[in-house]
């Protein structure tokens, strides 16, 4: 297959892939056919690569972003995260899994209205057995990393949409994932602001995080290091930039 061909990374296990995706199938029934959204996938991502996911309207990068992030489960095929084939677990340690592994930055932010920016770090730690005080500093630490020590108790629509989406990657942050995924991240924002947030961006993948990100804009995939492009649910290429 097309995608086979052109994915010369794939080596399975060489223990640095955080990621490793064999053969992966996403359909869904369509009338009396089946719709592939996604056809045979075969991707691994390293730990700190910083990867663009591009490709048209329809070519399967959300269906992609939402197996990588446990949100979906695939068709066929075999899923590796951390080393972990996660069809296997069960609904619990998947949750687990992703709740340690993965954050999410999603182009509409996301964020609850009516709470403060600094509720709204704190909540993916609710679901943790960590005290409120220990919570409330790991939270205020999140929004201290992304410049917003000063908004901690701004609502959501005080900000800007720099600001709000600065929160949501706080709130991505905040529970130490190995990857980030965004959806979009910066399709809502300015050209100075989506500035802001790729530089931020930049900067977390240089403390060490896995960082994905869907793009429809061509200076963000030019940023990243490696740009995989879908072509109607399939890798039509895999280019690293230099
Ligand atoms: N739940 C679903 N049921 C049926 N078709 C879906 C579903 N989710 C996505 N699709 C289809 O899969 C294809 C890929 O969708 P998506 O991954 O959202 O594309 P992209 O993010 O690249 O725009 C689209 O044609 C979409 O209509
Ligand atoms: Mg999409």
């Amino acid at each position: 297959m097309l995608a086979q061909k052109l994915s010369p990374t794939s080596t399975f296990n060489t223990g640095k892939d955080i990621i490793q995706l064999r053969n992966i199938v996403k359909s869904y029934p369509c009338g009396d056919e089946t719709f592939y959204a996604l056809k045979d996938i075969n991707l691994d991502i390293k730990k700190n690569d910083y990867v663009a996911i591009v490709g048209p309207s329809g070519s399967g990068k959300s269906t992609l972003m939402n197996l990588l992030g446990c949100l979906d489960t695939p068709c066929s095929g075999e899923y590796l995260l951390a080393n972990k084939a996660i069809e296997q677990l069960p609904e619990t340690e998947l949750a687990q899994l992703r709740n340690k592994s993965v954050g999410f930055i999603f182009q509409s932010f996301n964020l609850l209205p009516r709470a403060t920016a600094l509720a709204n770090v704190m909540q993916p730690l609710v679901y943790r057995f960590i005290p409120h005080k220990q919570r409330l500093a790991m939270a205020t630490e999140a929004l201290e990393r992304v410049g917003l020590k000063d908004k901690t108790q701004h609502l959501p629509n005080q900000l800007s949409g720099g600001q709000r989406q600065r929160v949501a990657i706080a709130r991505a942050l905040v529970t130490q994932p190995d990857i980030l995924l965004g959806d979009e991240p910066t399709g809502n924002l300015d050209s100075q602001t989506t500035q802001e947030v790729m530089n931020l961006f930049d900067q977390l993948h240089n403390e060490g995080h896995t960082i994905v990100l869907i793009t429809h804009e061509q200076e963000i995939a030019d940023h990243c290091q490696r740009v995989i492009r879908l072509v109607d649910g399939e890798i039509h290429s895999d280019i690293r930039n230099h």
